[in-house]
């Protein structure tokens, strides 16, 4: 029913940790989660099938962009919510899945860099909003932020002074995030100590569902 597409044309921005946790953090609750991985590397379908320890979480691959377009519109009915994860633009199949989304989500990790990407991509899906003529909301979420450091601060400052529409959730920069690739199970809300907390400043799990 609802699509909810990881995107940004930046690479390594987290695009897949968000996919995965989101969905594993979904399952977990209960609800009715699919993932569709559109990266040709597959990572998040392998760890939905091969690693995640969890409620079962139908997943499928495909990042051809033409049979993701037949594909989409059929899961879209079949599962209540389908989160996709992308390879990033430039490359059809985040299109795709861009242009069929009910909402767009975009990390964006500390960096002057990556600010233009994430700004670029927000364009980009407005771009195709109005092609299509159709709304595509499209929400920047900032990711491995410690709220300690001056560019963690600096680039949540920046990300609202371009006016970029942001959640208020964000994710923290956190060991935990890079273990479930390995655990298969969810981060601990809170858990660990220091760097290995994860989403402590905000429910960044449920802060992305609730703001979504
Ligand atoms: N908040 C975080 N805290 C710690 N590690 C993180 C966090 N977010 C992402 N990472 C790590 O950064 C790396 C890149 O993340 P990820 O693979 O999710 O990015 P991506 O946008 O999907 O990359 P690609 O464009 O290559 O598909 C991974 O090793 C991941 O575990
Ligand atoms: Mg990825």
């Amino acid at each position: 029913m609802g699509v909810l597409t990881i995107t940004s044309r930046k690479g390594g921005c987290g695009k897949t940790m968000l996919a995965t946790v989101l969905a594993a953090s979904l399952a977990d609750g209960g609800a009715d989660v699919a993932l569709l991985d559109a990266d040709p590397n597959g990572s998040a379908h392998r760890w939905t099938t091969s690693t995640y320890t969890g409620r079962t979480i139908p997943s499928y691959a495909e990042a051809d962009a033409e049979r993701l377009a037949e594909l989409l519109p059929s899961l879209t009915e079949r599962h209540t919510i389908l989160i996709v994860d992308t390879a990033g633009f430039g490359n059809q199949a985040a299109m795709v899945a861009a242009t069929g989304a009910g909402l767009v989500l975009v990390p964006v990790t500390p960096g002057e860099g990556d600010l233009v990407e994430a700004q670029r991509t927000v364009a980009y899906v407005e771009g195709l909003a109005r092609s299509t003529r159709r709304a595509i909301p499209a929400r920047v979420i900032a990711n491995r932020i410690r709220r300690t450091t001056t560019l963690s601060r600096h680039v949540l400052a920046e990300i609202d002074k371009l006016d970029l529409p942001r959640l208020q959730a964000v994710l923290s920069e956190a060991v935990a995030y890079g273990e479930i690739g390995f655990s298969g199970a969810l981060p601990k809300e809170g858990g660990g100590r220091g760097g290995d907390r994860c989403a402590g400043d905000g429910d960044a799990r449920g802060g992305v569902v609730a703001s979504g």
